[in-house]
């Protein structure tokens, strides 16, 4: 599978160095995680760091918006060199529109649904996706148990993408560990994201490794 960790989980005061830890690791990409303080009950980090931890990642750039709105920022985030831009299906009046503005600044378009979203929901822009992210926690912060629910639901997802002919990818997020991270590999999930399971190891590339090898 491929393992993308989430820099919320990361020593903010040695970003660096935990940037060149996931350099040097068998990570497909690296996450980060913007938050709002509106649509989820925290505040992460925002343009000015994801441009710095751009500057110093070798990795592709997997940006999760968890914001209000975030059509306003395709461009922005298109600049601070992010491969692929993942908004919220909830946080989007106008998804479709969004998806196309992704697009249209050159990025992979993900979507993103919580655990009280229906797989459903997604039935009419799976076609135009490049990825598909299915929240195995409430978002807003690391450290949160995985809701188990989100299994059925890589059986649906990967049902209904065959359905339409979308050659999306599955990721999932929150509560990845080794035991959930190899529930999600039997499921079929293409991409994890792992925080805390990553960055609380006594030895983070060995974690990231592991869950490459599921
Ligand atoms: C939750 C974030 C996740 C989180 C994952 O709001 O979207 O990316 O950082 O962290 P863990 O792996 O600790 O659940
Ligand atoms: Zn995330």
């Amino acid at each position: 599978m491929k393992v993308s960790p989430s820099l919320l989980s990361a020593d903010f005061g040695n970003l660096a160095r935990d940037i060149q830890l996931v350099n040097d690791s068998k990570a497909s990409m690296l996450h980060l995680d913007v938050m709002d303080g509106v649509f989820v009950p925290n505040i992460s980090f925002g343009f000015p760091v994801i441009k710095h931890v751009q500057s110093l990642s070798t990795k592709p750039l997997d940006v999760h918006l968890m914001i209000v709105d975030p059509g306003k920022f395709v461009t922005q985030v298109r600049d601070c060199g992010a491969t692929i831009m993942t908004v919220h299906q909830e946080a989007c009046i106008h998804l479709d529109r969004v998806v196309q503005q992704i697009h249209d600044a050159g990025m992979q378009a993900g979507v993103a649904i919580n655990p009280a979203t229906p797989v459903a929901m997604l039935r009419d822009i799976v076609a135009s996706l490049d990825l598909v992210l299915l929240m195995s926690v409430n978002p807003g912060f690391g450290g949160q148990k995985f809701i188990p629910g989100v299994l059925d639901k890589v059986a649906e997802l990967k049902q209904l993408l065959a359905e339409k002919h979308s050659r999306a990818q599955i990721e999932i997020d929150g509560g990845v560990n080794a035991e959930t991270g190899r529930l999600l590999a039997q499921a079929g999930a293409h991409i994890v994201v792992a925080g805390s399971y990553v960055f609380k190891a006594p030895d983070p590339q060995q974690a990231i490794s592991l869950l490459s090898k599921l």
